[in-house]
């Protein structure tokens, strides 16, 4: 059977890293909607971040809607402080397993990586272009599989911007060229070999090591599962090493890209995640398939909704993200060409 949506009710705490514990439970309801999807929704392009830094009206309205995100009260389910905790609860054993009390719901490391960021993603864009009255806002992407937005993008390190997040590696800050493989030390590899590498990670990971369904979306994981089966080429690099290599080590437990708790604390984590979903889309338009189980197609999540309704969702309506109403903008995929 699919894994079910959680019962909120029964939202415990959360479990950081250095096993200490946090309240990451959203505000409780008893009414829940039923996701439909949207009729001839308008189509909102995702743009990638390096493009939009030189856009001021849209980087003026990016930088209003996480404002208004931050100024909401904690206890909405539409702040910034509340959408972090989505990602606590479903990752760090907030919620107990519909109908197996002592297993935890984890959609990280198997099948339910893509699409529950997926619809992560939409929800929080929904409130973004609700909350500055623009229906056709769009997240931007961080290109980091392109050379151009292989850089922690500037429009987040402004400190004087709601996209600036205190919480970061210091030492990665522009020009410091990412490492698609960062695994806790910077090597002093030279920007063009470093370049060369991060091209031929990306075409790994989507191409010569992606051979079949599970390798690319991760394993299986149902009802009655224990957390953890396998996770997918992309979720586990660079998907991975980009949090680490994000998140400041000289917090506890790499706060706040690092750990699953605060990640979504920092908006670049929006922007992170909206490119691991062009990755989805882009393996799509390479031939690859969804998986036609409905072990997969039926599993459950649930949202808050620009509205503040909680809203049940399938995966199954998460495939086509044009049904969504977004699209990615059609950028050069050099890594197509990297065969090492
Ligand atoms: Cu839910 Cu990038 O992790």
């Amino acid at each position: 059977d699919p894994v079910p949506a959680p019962d909120i009710s029964t939202c415990g705490l959360a479990t950081k890293p250095d096993d200490t514990t946090i309240d990451c439970c959203p505000p409780n309801t008893t009414t829940i909607i039923d996701f439909t999807l949207p009729e001839n929704p308008t189509l909102r392009t995702r743009l990638a971040v390096q493009n939009v830094a030189a856009d001021p009206d849209y980087l003026a309205k990016y930088k209003k809607a996480i404002e208004l995100m931050r100024a909401l009260p904690d206890d909405d389910p539409r702040s910034l402080a509340q959408q972090a905790m989505v990602h606590c609860s479903y990752c760090d054993g907030g919620y107990p397993m519909p109908g197996y009390s002592d297993l935890e719901i984890q959609v990280h490391y198997c099948w339910l990586f893509f699409p529950f960021h997926r619809w992560y993603l939409y929800f929080f864009e929904r409130i973004m272009a609700k909350l500055i009255d623009d229906d056709s806002f769009a997240l931007p992407f961080w290109n980091w599989d392109a050379p151009a937005g292989m850089y922690m993008p500037s429009i987040f390190t402004d400190t004087t911007s709601s996209l600036y997040d205190e919480y970061r590696n210091a030492d990665h800050l522009p020009p410091k060229l990412l490492d698609l493989n960062y695994s806790g030390t910077d090597d002093d590899v030279d920007d063009d070999t470093r370049i060369k590498e991060n091209l031929t990670t990306m075409y790994q990971q989507m191409i010569s090591k992606a051979t079949s369904q599970r390798l690319f979306f991760g394993e299986p994981y149902v009802a009655g599962d224990d957390p953890n089966p396998g996770a997918g080429n992309i979720e586990n690099i660079p998907h991975n090493n980009i949090h680490f290599w994000t998140g400041d080590p000289t917090q506890t437990n790499g706060e706040d890209m690092g750990a699953f708790y605060s990640a979504g604390r920092d908006p670049l984590f929006y922007a992170h995640h909206s490119n691991v979903d062009r990755m989805w889309s882009i393996y799509k338009s390479l031939g690859g398939t969804d998986i036609a189980s409905t072990d997969w197609l039926d599993a459950e999540f649930l949202f808050y909704d620009e509205d503040k309704n909680l809203v049940r969702v399938k995966v199954s309506d998460s495939l086509d993200e044009k049904k969504l109403g977004y699209t990615y903008e059609d950028v050069e995929i050099p890594w197509l060409e990297s065969k090492s």
